[in-house]
């Protein structure tokens, strides 16, 4: 969810051509990118058009997402070549983090096993909380080679 141009979903079913992968993003353009990616790199991926859930009518075993996650408030403090980013790629909200929230809610419908998230450096214990405010189990927080916090893992 939220697949951009399809990296994490590209490389997860490079690494596994077994599996089962959708890709889904509000962004038409950005997901015909993905799509090109997939077909550069021989990748068999389904694409869903989607606004989060709206068009999402299965269920998956795992969601992986890395949403925005920026605040607005940080956004105008960004580099200058971060703005060549479309913004709805980068702004999670006013506070940043309101994608999770989302997500997470209603991933209890569709998502059968595990939810996995990037986040912001400073996000770990935000989305640590929304996740166990809607019962999620197990969660994890992950640092980058940086020694930052940098994903999150939850199991339904
Ligand atoms: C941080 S970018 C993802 C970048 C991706 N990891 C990559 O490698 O390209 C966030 C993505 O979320 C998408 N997005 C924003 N709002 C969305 C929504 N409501 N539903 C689905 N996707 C959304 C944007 O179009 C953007 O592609």
């Amino acid at each position: 969810m939220c697949t951009g141009t399809g990296a994490i979903a590209l490389a997860i079913k490079e690494e596994n051509p077994l599996i089962h992968v959708a890709c889904s993003d509000v962004s038409e353009d950005a997901l015909n990118l993905a799509k090109e990616n997939a077909k550069l790199n021989n990748l068999s991926i389904n694409f869903i058009l989607s606004d989060l859930f709206e068009n999402i009518n299965e269920t998956y075993d795992i969601l992986i997402s890395n949403p925005p996650y920026i605040s607005s408030e940080e956004y105008m403090g960004l580099d200058k070549d971060l703005f060549k980013e479309p913004k709805l790629a980068l702004v999670g909200g006013t506070l940043g983090y309101e994608y999770y929230e989302k997500i997470i809610k209603q991933a209890r419908e569709k998502i059968k096993r595990m939810i996995f998230f990037e986040i912001g450096y400073d996000q770990g214990n935000i989305v640590k909380e929304i996740l166990e405010k809607y019962k999620y189990k197990d969660i994890k927080i992950y640092k980058d080679l940086e020694g930052f916090d940098r994903f999150v893992s939850a199991c339904i």
